[in-house]
């Protein structure tokens, strides 16, 4: 049995967080939340614990994890050296929901890093990550904990549907606050590129290494992606497939209700995700809308979409539809991302009049 720990998330329990501690020294596998998402938490430097925590997940061995410590004091032992990118990112944004990779010490065991010669860093802002990791004094590896290619959990019920019997424990501190995982920048390379976009967005990250950009990739590109839908690196995904429109609201809602109508006449359970502003324009639809919040919220949205996706699945849904909004917030390309990652299919409606 996988244990609860309850604990305040402002002000843990100093003996329920040394019970956890215990446990992470001993090569336990201990889920915890950070101001992201919820982690599954390792001892970094115990490669038996590590691979044991890649079986529990179901994750591949080439995917490597974050490690998780601290103060930027304890991030010496784990690198080869800590650049000045790296020392003006980390004072910038630490404690915080952002990732560093640098090139690393061989401290760090390769089946924390995949191999790579490299390690992604990050020190949590949550009080519990905060008082963990501290009480352990140990450097805490952490991918998402959830099962691998699974939605990532904002909420230990999350943490325990997908992982009861196959961890220790889990701390329990209430939802999450950002909703999506940490931004990742390398910084391993010559330019600095962020790998994954998160809380800390690019215009923030900009303002501290003015040439820092975006990695070009192919598989959130819609077009590729509609050419070749079993290309997409499926994650961060819910059971049924998700189609998601981008472009103009009014063309996309169109869209999604056709499609939806087409669905349910094939006799398929469908979910849509609904922003309140949609609503009115959807709630007739034979469908099960799932509710996102204003579309003008995007810190809102963020936090919602995990459990959203998961609802999809607790309703039974058979096929999911979802409408992208842009806005100026960090946090829009982060949810773009992780619904492109979450789509087997991205259907771009254009920028004016249904099709
Ligand atoms: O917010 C977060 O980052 C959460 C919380 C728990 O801290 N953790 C998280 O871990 O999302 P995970 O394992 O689900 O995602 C980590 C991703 C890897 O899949 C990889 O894309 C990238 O971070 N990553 C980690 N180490 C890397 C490295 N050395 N080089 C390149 N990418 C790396
Ligand atoms: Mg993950």
């Amino acid at each position: 049995m996988t244990e609860v720990l309850r604990v305040d998330s402002d002000n843990p329990d100093p003996n329920a967080i040394e019970r956890a501690a215990a446990c992470l020294r001993r090569g336990g596998l201990v889920a915890f939340p950070t101001e992201t998402v919820y982690g599954l938490g390792v001892h970094a430097l115990d490669r038996e614990a590590v691979l044991r925590l890649f079986r529990a997940k179901g994750r591949p061995a080439n995917d490597p994890l974050i490690v998780h410590v601290s103060t930027i004091d304890d991030v010496a032992p784990l690198v080869t050296e800590l650049s000045p990118d790296a020392y003006a990112l980390a004072a910038r944004f630490w404690p915080g929901p952002l990732t560093i990779v640098v090139r690393r010490s061989r401290a760090v065991p390769d089946e924390v890093t995949a191999g790579l010669g490299t390690v992604g860093i990050r020190v949590p802002s949550h009080p519990v990550a905060r008082a963990l990791i501290s009480a352990a004094g140990i450097p805490i590896a952490a991918p998402s904990a959830n099962l691998f290619s699974r939605p990532s959990p904002t909420d230990a019920t999350h943490v325990i549907a997908d992982l009861n019997d196959r961890i220790d424990m889990v701390v329990d501190g209430g939802p999450t606050e950002v909703g999506v995982e940490s931004t990742v920048v390398d910084l391993s390379q010559g330019l600095p590129v962020i790998l994954r976009p998160g809380a800390v967005g690019l215009d923030m990250l900009r303002a501290v290494l003015p040439k820092i950009d975006l990695r070009k990739s192919t598989t959130t590109q819609p077009s590729a992606a509609q050419r070749s839908p079993g290309l997409m690196s499926k994650h961060y995904a819910p059971r049924a497939p998700v189609t998601v429109y981008e472009g103009d609201a009014e063309a996309a809602l169109s869209a999604m209700a056709r499609d939806a109508l087409a669905l349910v006449g094939g006799g398929k359970r469908v979910a849509l995700l609904a922003f309140a502003e949609d609503v009115a324009r959807l709630v007739d639809l034979p469908v099960r809308l799932v509710h996102l919040g204003s579309e003008r919220d995007t810190a809102d949205v963020a936090a919602r979409l995990y459990a959203a996706l998961r609802e999809c699945d607790d309703l039974g849904a058979e096929a999911v539809l979802a409408r992208i909004v842009t806005t100026q917030h960090a946090l829009s390309a982060a949810v773009r991302d992780r619904l492109h990652r979450a789509a087997t299919r991205i259907i771009d409606v254009g920028t004016g009049g249904a099709r």
